[in-house]
């Protein structure tokens, strides 16, 4: 437990995504799923997330084990590492034990990591590494201190160099070769196995945690092709996710709010020794959805570089207009001819290479439009090619503002009214927007339901203070004391047997509502006084004691509870957060910052109105109320199994049918009573 009592949510949020303040909580936009309003909030003083838009939540190992796509163990030894508290898993000795309990995903990133500090080693200490690789980076301009944040080494000329290394501190080939370290090769019956990476200088790709999860390998010779090596896709390594530099750069976007985009890995390196450091790579590649979305964790504005060539330049236009797409603020800059950001900084120097910048940054869309404009010289049906494509780029724009202001920025650049170039947009809106209605429309209304519904909730976010007990209410009766009923004497008719086993399920759903319920009071006021000396947690375990929980996570819960008690603990909501696992700390967190009243939806469905504690003194009435409707409903179970029952009876097996017939009515009465006072003639 050490571990989750050092994490402290605010910092480890903090490293992923930025935080504003508000109140006494953080607040900023969901990194699990899209949205453009911050619904995404941290509330330090419980240690505690949750998003009021899809509803994700948790404490800091959750966060790390969403965010990071980690198993539990794996957060927690994230966490472990973060607060540098050892954990006996590194320890030598049970270095091959360790290894083979460990997931692949583990057992792949510890690989890696090992590599990388081989490599790195290499650079440093041997002579060939030296020789080769530390002065190759010399020449480049690249200081030590460079060369240690980066992590950068060197792999030697040699076919079996990490192969061997590696297997000499247990690590096997085969996980070797998951981690795309060492090729493998059937050839004549035999399999050979060497080194991926030789004789070139490594450029470890990191993940946002810090963890080496790939490498970029140079070759040192002049024409060798290809230039880089990279590692191929594994289980840690997905291409389209991952930035160049986004470890070493992300606090520096956040602080800077802007976050420059270039295409290679010595372009990232370079900048940063000159201090730009608010710079990641794409590393050659197009830009994916999920690279702008990594950066949008920290900042909605990107600053694309373009190495000074033209080519370069028009492929990646395509790329922007996904950047558009998230609703992000996009300048572009080109170097001068033959210049990449690597090249110019070096020659400039860092504070020559701010100014050239600030200077020469532009609004995409103005570049593009110029860019375009350039090339279509005078020629009228070049220029209404150009138009398209440039009010295309319009139309991903999410915000209509935005939009406008750009659609009279470019009908000034190519001489045309404003409003021909608005009416395009529209048309390519509207385009747009047919294909996608019906799936996206239906997405859109369930989305606005649930923001409007959490939206409501967001005022009880977090009670803080919980209502105490009146005099009053202390000295009040106990529930089945108010509750004056007698029985009823009906017979049962077919029909009622007939609706029973229509019911289905209903009848669960139900079960789990109310059963959520007891949860959900037993945390958030079990230590309540319902009577003089009775607290709410005796009362409630008290009463469902005869009662089986259905819903597995309910049960897990309310048992996690009774263990508790059992130990004289009264558990909270904090208590469970700490001790639950990751998603009874979700549920958790979830059912205690929900509203205070139950939802329209809740009452529409079940027809009937539950007194609710937004005033204590109605405490005692609304567990009562929940007890009776679980006891309820759980007659109504085995009302529907003997209705099922009879029914599979033989005609002839009238002694059967009367047994059962006459335990039948017996639940009905009951049933009745325990209807009466909760008013709900309504019910079924
Ligand atoms: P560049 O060819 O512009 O290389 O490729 P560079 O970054 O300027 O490297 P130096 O200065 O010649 O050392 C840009 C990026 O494209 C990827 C790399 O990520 C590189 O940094 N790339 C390039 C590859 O992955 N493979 C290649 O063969 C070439
Ligand atoms: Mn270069």
């Amino acid at each position: 437990m050490q571990i989750k009592d050092r994490a402290d949510i605010l910092e480890v949020v903090q490293d992923f995504l930025s935080l504003k303040k508000k109140g006494q909580n953080y607040w900023a936009c969901c990194p699990f799923h899209n949205e453009k309003s911050p619904s995404f909030s941290v509330a330090p003083a419980k240690g505690i997330y949750k998003c009021f838009g899809c509803g994700a939540a948790g404490d800091s190992v959750k966060f790390v084990m969403d965010i990071e796509g980690l198993s539990y163990p794996e957060a927690l030894k994230y966490l472990a590492n973060k607060y540098s508290i050892e954990i006996e898993e590194d320890k030598h000795e049970n270095l091959d034990e360790y290894k083979a309990q460990q997931t692949l995903r583990e057992s792949v990133l510890i690989a890696m990591q090992f590599a990388q500090r081989h490599f790195q080693k290499l650079l440093t200490d041997d002579d060939e590494g030296k020789a080769l690789g530390m002065s190759y980076f010399k020449e480049r301009g690249f200081s030590l201190l460079t060369i240690e944040k980066f992590g950068l080494g060197y792999s030697k000329d040699d076919w079996h160099d990490l192969e061997k290394t590696a297997v000499k501190e247990g690590f096997t080939e085969e996980i070797l070769e998951k981690a795309g370290l060492i090729i493998k090769k059937e050839e004549n019956g035999k399999t050979n196995q060497y080194d991926r990476f030789r004789n070139r200088v490594m450029f470890p790709v990191y993940d946002l945690a810090g963890k080496v999860i790939a490498f970029g390998a140079r070759t040192l010779k002049k024409d060798e092709k290809p230039k880089y090596l990279n590692s191929p896709e594994n289980e840690v390594y997905k291409k389209s996710e991952v930035l160049y530099g986004i470890f070493q750069a992300k606090n520096d976007i956040r602080n800077s709010d802007n976050c420059y985009l270039c295409e290679g890995y010595t372009d990232v390196i370079s900048l940063h020794q000159a201090g730009v450091q608010n710079v990641v790579a794409s590393s050659g590649t197009s830009l994916t959805e999920g690279q702008i979305k990594l950066v949008k964790r920290f900042t909605e504005n990107i600053t694309v570089l373009y190495d000074g060539d033209n080519a370069g330049v028009k492929a990646s236009l395509r790329g922007i207009d996904l950047i558009l797409e998230q609703g992000m603020n996009v300048r572009a800059v080109v170097f001068p001819n033959g210049e990449d950001p690597d090249s110019y900084v070096q020659k400039v120097g860092g504070a020559a290479f701010k100014d050239f910048l600030q200077e020469n940054a532009k609004d995409f869309i103005t570049f593009k439009a110029e860019l375009l404009l350039g090339e279509v010289k005078t020629d009228p049906i070049r220029k209404a090619g150009a138009i398209r494509e440039i009010t295309n780029s319009i139309s991903k724009v999410p915000d209509a503002i935005k939009r406008e202001i750009y659609a009279q920025d470019c009908a000034k650049l190519f001489t045309i009214e404003v409003q021909i170039l608005l009416t395009e947009i529209d048309k390519i809106l509207i385009q747009k927007g047919l294909q996608e209605s019906k799936q996206k429309q239906e997405e859109q209304r369930r989305n606005a339901e649930k923001q409007k519904e959490t939206k409501n909730n967001s005022s009880n976010f977090y009670f803080d203070d919980i209502p105490l007990p009146t005099e009053e209410y202390i000295s009040n009766k106990t529930p089945s004391e108010n509750a004056e009923y007698s029985a009823y004497n009906e017979d049962v008719s077919a029909e009622d047997i007939a609706l029973f086993q229509k019911k289905g399920n209903k009848i669960h759903h139900a079960v789990a509502v109310h059963e959520k319920e007891c949860i959900r009071l037993l945390l958030k006021y079990g230590s309540f006084l319902i009577e003089n000396d009775t607290k709410l947690w005796q009362y409630l375990l008290a009463e469902i004691n005869e009662l089986q929980f259905h819903t597995p996570l309910y049960l897990q819960m309310l048992t996690m509870y009774k263990e508790a008690v059992s130990q004289n603990i009264v558990a909270d909501d904090s208590y469970m957060i700490r001790f639950g696992t990751p998603q009874i700390v979700e549920t958790v967190v979830n059912i205690t910052t929900e509203k205070d009243k139950p939802s329209e939806n809740w009452h529409a469905m079940h027809d009937i109105t539950i007194p609710y504690e937004n005033d204590a003194t109605q405490l005692p009435e609304t567990v009562f109320s929940h007890i009776l409707r679980l006891k309820g409903e759980f007659i109504d179970n085995l009302l529907e199994n003997l209705g099922l029952e009879i029914d599979a009876q033989h005609e002839e097996n009238t002694e059967k049918i009367d047994e059962l017939l006459t335990e039948f009515m017996r639940l009905k009465e009951i049933q009745k009573e325990m209807d009466k006072p909760l008013g709900k003639s309504m019910r079924r």
